[in-house]
């Protein structure tokens, strides 16, 4: 329900995260005090590689519970030159995700004033919501190494496929596809070559979709879907896939959209029982950290959705208005060909907001 104060953890991470979401927390002060009816606190924990190297651990003890305080987090990236990435991954930002926040959600659409790759696509005529499943798949952690060393070793990474998890991801994405004016849902899998759980994710979106029957249904095989999006971006709306194939499908998405820097997620978990998780889709960046020229839209339109998830639709209307004002007038930084730093872009967000 609506509150007249949200508490939102805040975690920068490292390198360009805490840069984009000091710009965040910026642009959220100014569109909560422009609509008056409520004030953002933010509480900021230093969870990071930074943390990891001092400490050994990412997270303190009792994560789960500190994170039980807040209505929502604002989360930058983690990832840091002299860490493993699958150390800094799961340290962190899986340790928070896992298992409750399971549907990832990643809207994608050309603003104004942004270009994309693909040739004569104007704004409006890219406009999708990919819901990427987030608890399992190949990202399950279930696996091992043996033989470690030897010509003979072995590793595994065991794919691993619920119904419950299926039946509660089908669910959520055909809500959001039933939520958005085409009412079109494509699923993607890949059924023909992985015949066990892939087949089980087939069956289990048909038993799902009769509870949806105003939702139009398609199914994609994920390698002729790469196609489908870069050739027939326009026949695609609400996009169902695997933790695996829409972490792929979302970057490509946000390729096809103009830059990285620009594309939000929001990790959801459905029921409410933990906070949501916000992020712009981008890592942390180590070649441009520290140089003031990260891309902060990422990190607005993920305020957007966190606003928006809170209940605090007009104000994330109204920042996503601010952001793409501010795109349409070319302020933008070099990664979309623009010369504007982060504190510049974020200065022009706040002042549409405020004349708005
Ligand atoms: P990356 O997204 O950090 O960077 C890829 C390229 O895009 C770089 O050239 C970078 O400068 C550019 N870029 C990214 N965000 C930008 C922004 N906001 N503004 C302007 N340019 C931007 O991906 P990369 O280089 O593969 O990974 C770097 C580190 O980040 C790794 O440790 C990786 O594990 C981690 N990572 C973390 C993620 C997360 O926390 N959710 C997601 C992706 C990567
Ligand atoms: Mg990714």
């Amino acid at each position: 329900e609506r509150k007249s104060t949200y508490e939102v953890a805040q975690i920068g991470g490292d390198g360009i995260g805490p840069e984009v979401i000091n710009a965040g927390v910026q642009a959220i002060h100014a569109v909560a005090k422009k609509i008056g009816t409520f004030t953002v606190n933010f509480m900021e924990l230093d969870w990071s590689s930074d943390r990891y190297k001092r400490s050994g651990k990412y997270v303190p003890e009792d994560y789960i519970e500190i994170l039980h305080r807040y209505d929502a987090i604002l989360f930058g990236a983690v990832g840091a030159p002299d860490v493993p990435d699958h150390v800094s991954l799961w340290g962190l930002r899986l340790a928070i995700c896992q298992p409750h926040m399971y549907a990832n959600v990643r809207r994608t659409k050309v603003l104004p004033g942004i270009s994309s790759p693909l040739k004569g696509l104007s704004p409006g005529d890219l406009d999708w919501c990919i819901i990427r499943e987030n608890s399992e798949g190949e990202y399950a952690g279930h696996g091992g190494r043996s033989h470690r060393g030897l010509e003979h070793e072995i590793g595994t990474e065991v794919t691993i496929f619920t119904r419950t998890a299926i039946r509660r991801i089908a669910r959520y994405a055909f809500q959001v596809a039933r939520s958005r004016p085409r009412k079109l849902l494509t699923y993607v899998t890949k059924s023909n070559a992985m015949r066990n759980g892939m087949v089980l994710w087939d069956e289990v979106i048909k038993e799902v979709a009769k509870e949806f029957p105003d939702v139009t249904m398609d199914h994609m095989l994920v390698d002729a879907m790469t196609v489908r999006m870069t050739l027939q971006p326009k026949s695609l709306d609400t996009i169902l896939a695997t933790n695996l194939h829409a972490d792929i499908l979302s970057d490509l998405a946000a390729a096809l959209a103009g830059s990285i820097g620009i594309a939000p997620t929001a990790n959801i978990d459905p029921s409410r029982t933990m906070p949501s998780m916000f992020e712009p889709i981008h890592g942390s960046a180590f070649d441009i950290t520290g140089m003031g020229v990260a891309n902060p839209v990422g990190t607005f339109w993920s305020a957007c959705e966190m606003l928006d998830w809170l209940g605090e639709s007009e104000a994330s209307q109204l920042l996503m208005e601010a952001i793409e004002k501010t795109c349409a007038d070319g302020i933008k930084t070099r990664d979309l060909g623009g010369n504007a730093n982060t504190q510049e872009v974020t200065n022009a967000v706040i002042e549409r907001i405020e004349a708005l």
